[in-house]
């Protein structure tokens, strides 16, 4: 892992590999580990990113709001630390993809193309943002163990629960492990992001969309219409999956990834 400096934190990032930069983001609120199989995967053929996002991993906490920008700032900062200045293939799972959004915003020269997976452009309902407020109070006076036991449920299908007990437990060990002020500052960020809805007929990069075929928290319908509202893109549901793909069907995650990026080099 290296260490960057980038403004008022520090962050840990996975580099590894040499080729096209494919940079991976990971979902709230786990770290880069979460992309083991895609790092062991993919860093033989390209140069894999994988970073803790602020407040995240090993990376520094910063305290109030992270917001989403912050996150695609911060990525910015990373590729300028790295000194990566050719187009990057973004992919993002959940949280990754709404920073992945922000940064098809505020840099789209920077991107070669963008993965979208498990994710959703809209912005949080008024229930959805009440409940993360909620949250903030409870992992604030206990602890993340709440967070970990509301959210493994959502994160995985029942089946996954049984095939997978090590995955499960891998991340929930994750969840437990993130500093609470970390996991508060997201969810206040994750609370205010915006709606993109209107700037995906403006993505004209190969993009490929990820789904759960069960995902509870991101469900593969909404996905398929966000998938619709970008030209061109391709849309992947894999069966068996719930919202953490990547780790419940990692081989076919894989595959499909694979495939997208043979096309970009083609
Ligand atoms: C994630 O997986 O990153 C979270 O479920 C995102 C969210 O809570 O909206």
């Amino acid at each position: 892992m290296k260490r960057l400096s980038v403004p008022a934190a520090e962050l840990h990032v996975l580099d590894r590999g040499a080729g096209l930069p494919l940079v991976l983001l990971h979902a709230f609120p786990l770290d880069h580990s979460m992309w083991s199989a895609q790092i062991e995967r993919f860093a033989s053929q390209y140069r894999v990113i994988a970073p803790d996002l602020r407040g995240f991993g090993t990376s520094s906490v910063t305290a109030g709001t992270v917001t989403m920008e912050q996150l695609a700032d911060d990525v910015a900062a990373i590729l300028d630390g790295l000194g990566v200045t050719e187009p990057v293939v973004l992919a993002g799972l959940s949280m990754g993809g709404y920073a992945a959004f922000q940064f098809f915003r505020k840099y789209p020269q920077r991107l070669r193309a963008l993965v979208l997976s498990n994710t959703r452009a809209a912005a949080d309902t008024a229930e959805a943002r009440q409940g993360r407020l909620k949250t903030i109070d409870q992992v604030l006076t206990i602890g993340a163990g709440p967070v970990a036991e509301a959210m493994l449920p959502r994160f995985f299908t029942t089946e996954s629960f049984e095939r997978l007990p090590g995955v499960v437990e891998f991340v929930r060990e994750r969840i437990l492990l993130t500093a609470p002020e970390g996991i508060a500052a997201a969810l206040r960020g994750l609370a205010e992001r915006p709606d993109v809805t209107g700037l995906l007929p403006e993505i004209k990069l190969p993009t490929l969309v990820v789904a759960g075929a069960d995902d509870a928290i991101t469900p593969a319908g909404e996905m398929r219409t966000m998938a619709a509202a970008i030209a061109g893109s391709e849309l992947v549901v894999l069966p068996g999956a719930g919202h953490l793909s990547a780790l419940e069907t990692p081989v076919e995650f894989n595959t499909a990834l694979a495939r997208f990026l043979r096309k970009l080099e083609a």
